[in-house]
């Protein structure tokens, strides 16, 4: 998604401006630019491409402006093109970067055209750039000239405007997408994501929904949505700048697969067990569970898988009603209330546009308390949601969800042991739970360990255009998430199945061409899946069979078995998922495709 960063300092500031924008290349865009002021003069390059692109530009001209902004664009309204790239500017004199989508552009923009103003772009943000000239025309101030031009728009939004009469002055809003004011000395920042600027500071403020702030070198201040004066609090952020860097891997996505033992045994022992520590949830949290009969989980992509793979293990381990939907359908429908039912959003970035708005639909009385599994702290979800559990995977780089979604496993384990204690769970069960949980980071180790295996397999998808995932129970949302991934970043067009479905329309497709992967731990269900793997090894499809040696799969000319670990049933969704990991990281590298940002997607998703 788009990224934005803006800075006021009493040093040049475009190369501050540039290492934000590196820093937001992982969210995933298209073009970029940057427009500076220095001496009543604006200057503006933006350019289609990566931001290295933009960098050899200004290298051409270095400016030694103090103050700037800077955006990626990942294109919704207009084609990726220099001309649609942000910075917008009107009169030659006031400029804009802008996230979101304006709803009402349309209109907006009749009516600048009626008032004489020529477009450049088909982006709807330009019309915010017209609008601002408008009110600064009229005499206002740059702060309140965006305060009057923000009640105009319907829609989401974070703007950063610079206007050349206001020389050391950004004026930002946010409405819809996260916006960040950063604090330095002598200096302040904003940006849409706090890593931007990780390099420049560690204190931030979280803006507010509605919120304005101005930013001078020497001072800022934030007005609320009434147009009140606000204090806001201020966030030390701690954590580790190198966890940004990719080390000695080829790619984060990779890093992120190997840090799965580490991550995974950090959100275990957060969690505080054998008993599970209830306060990491909240203070009122215990009192809250106590009341909870049933949930209803929401979220989008690998983390509605993850609510997939916790709706089973809700329903079978404890009996407890679990729903789950994609959060983009359960905003827009009509919804029965829910007696003490937990609203669970799941979401490693916490700013989810779709996610965040299912919380925010959720009438007061429709839900008992709302809970957010996520990975990134003072998060939009984090901070709305009464409870919270955080994962501890540290940032994900990789636009492919990996290790996010496995501590966001381990989350719901947390989540189960907690509910277990009052819904009567099995001590037996529950000792064995704890033990797979505190063994888990070895089995992972295990199936790393298969890397080659999985590699020289992985050869085999090279001329491949189509791919079929099968699973049954707790593994079908595993083989969706393995499909999901390969998509993603081979670009093969993967679909996933239960695998007793194949027979009711997919087996139609395959054909020696068509590879089958299939996830076949040694469970109750182990029969059924071989027989459907028959189904298709008799129309001469190709078996990739992830299975432990129990299962008792032989490798043969169209069947390729790779090994997996013998681990706990409860935790081998987890190792399982792994495996497919790896298999969909060694695909997209035999396919030549950008790893860590495949086209056309963006990490964090803050439009609809
Ligand atoms: O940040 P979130 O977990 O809310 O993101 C949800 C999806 O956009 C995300 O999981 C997406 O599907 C990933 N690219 C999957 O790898």
């Amino acid at each position: 998604m788009c990224g934005i960063v803006g800075a006021t300092a009493k040093r040049p500031v475009s190369e501050i401006l540039l290492a934000g924008l590196h820093s937001l290349e992982y969210r995933g865009y298209d073009s970029a630019g940057v427009a500076l002021l220095h001496n009543d003069e604006l200057f503006v390059s933006k350019h289609q491409g990566k931001v290295a692109i933009l960098e050899a530009a200004l290298q051409k001209q270095p400016s030694p402006s103090h103050i700037g902004i800077a955006h990626t664009r990942w294109a919704t309204h207009g084609v990726p093109s220099a001309e649609n790239a942000h910075p917008h500017v009107s009169n030659n004199r006031v400029a804009i970067v802008h996230n979101g989508i304006i709803e009402n552009h349309d209109q907006l923009r009749k009516g600048l055209q009626a008032q004489g103003f020529e477009f450049v772009s088909q982006t709807d943000s330009e019309v915010i750039v017209h609008l601002l000239s408008v009110e600064l025309h009229k005499g206002s101030d740059l702060d309140s000239a965006l305060g009057a031009v923000v009640e105009q728009l319907d829609g989401a939004y974070a703007i950063a405007a610079i206007d050349i009469a206001h020389p050391d002055r950004i004026a930002a809003a946010r409405h819809g997408s996260p916006l960040v004011l950063g604090i330095g000395f002598g200096e302040y920042f904003v940006a849409s994501d706090p890593l931007a600027l990780r390099q420049v500071t560690n204190r931030f403020i979280y803006l507010e929904e509605g919120d304005r702030v101005s930013i001078t070198p020497d001072h800022y201040q934030i007005w609320d949505k009434t147009a009140a004066s606000v204090t806001r609090p201020v966030v030390e952020l701690k954590d580790k700048l190198d966890q940004a860097s990719k080390g000695d891997f080829d790619h984060f996505m990779l890093k992120e697969i190997y840090e799965q033992p580490r991550v995974l045994a950090e959100t275990t022992s957060f969690a505080g067990l054998p008993t599970v520590d209830e306060s990491i949830f909240g203070a009122n949290a215990s009192e809250i569970f106590d009341r909870v009969d049933a949930i209803q989980i929401v979220a989008c992509g690998t983390s509605y898988h993850a609510g997939m793979v916790a709706k089973y293990w809700f329903e079978s381990h404890l009996g407890m009603p679990c729903n789950v939907e994609v959060a983009s359908e359960f905003r827009y429908r009509l919804r029965a209330k829910r007696p003490n039912t937990l609203l669970l959003t799941i979401s490693q970035s916490g700013e989810t546009a779709d996610s965040l708005a299912a919380l925010r639909d959720a009438a007061p009385d429709e839900f008992l308390a709302s809970l957010v599994i996520a990975n990134v702290d003072n998060s939009a979800l984090v901070r709305e949601s009464d409870l919270v559990f955080l994962t501890q995977a540290g940032p994900e780089i990789g636009v492919a969800s990996t290790k996010a979604f496995t501590t966001q496993l381990v989350g719901v384990l947390i989540l189960l042991l907690a509910f277990g204690r009052r819904k009567g769970m099995d001590s037996g069960f529950q000792a064995q739970l704890l033990q797979a949980l505190r063994t888990l980071p070895d089995d992972v180790e295990a199936v790393l360990v298969q890397r080659a295996r999985i590699e020289a397999v992985s050869e085999r998808f090279i001329q491949k255009h189509h791919a079929l995932f099968l699973g049954r129970g707790v593994y079908y949302p595993i083989a969706l998430e393995g499909s999901l991934k390969l998509k993603e970043i081979s670009y093969i067009h993967a679909e996933a199945y239960p695998a007793g479905e194949l027979k009711h329309g997919p087996l139609a497709l395959v054909d020696e061409e068509m590879p089958v992967i299939a996830v076949a731990p040694n469970d109750e269900l182990l029969e059924k899946l071989r027989s459907n793997l028959e189904e298709v090894r008799s129309r001469g499809g190709e078996l990739y069979v992830f299975a432990p040696q129990e299962a008792n799969f032989e490798s043969s000319d169209r069947v390729h078995v790779i090994n997996m670990p013998h681990c706990d049933a409860i935790t081998s969704p987890i190792t399982y998922t792994v495996a497919l990991q790896l298999l969909s990281y060694y695909v997209a590298i035999q396919k030549g495709t950008d790893v860590d940002k495949p086209r056309n997607l963006a990490k964090s998703v803050t439009v609809e």
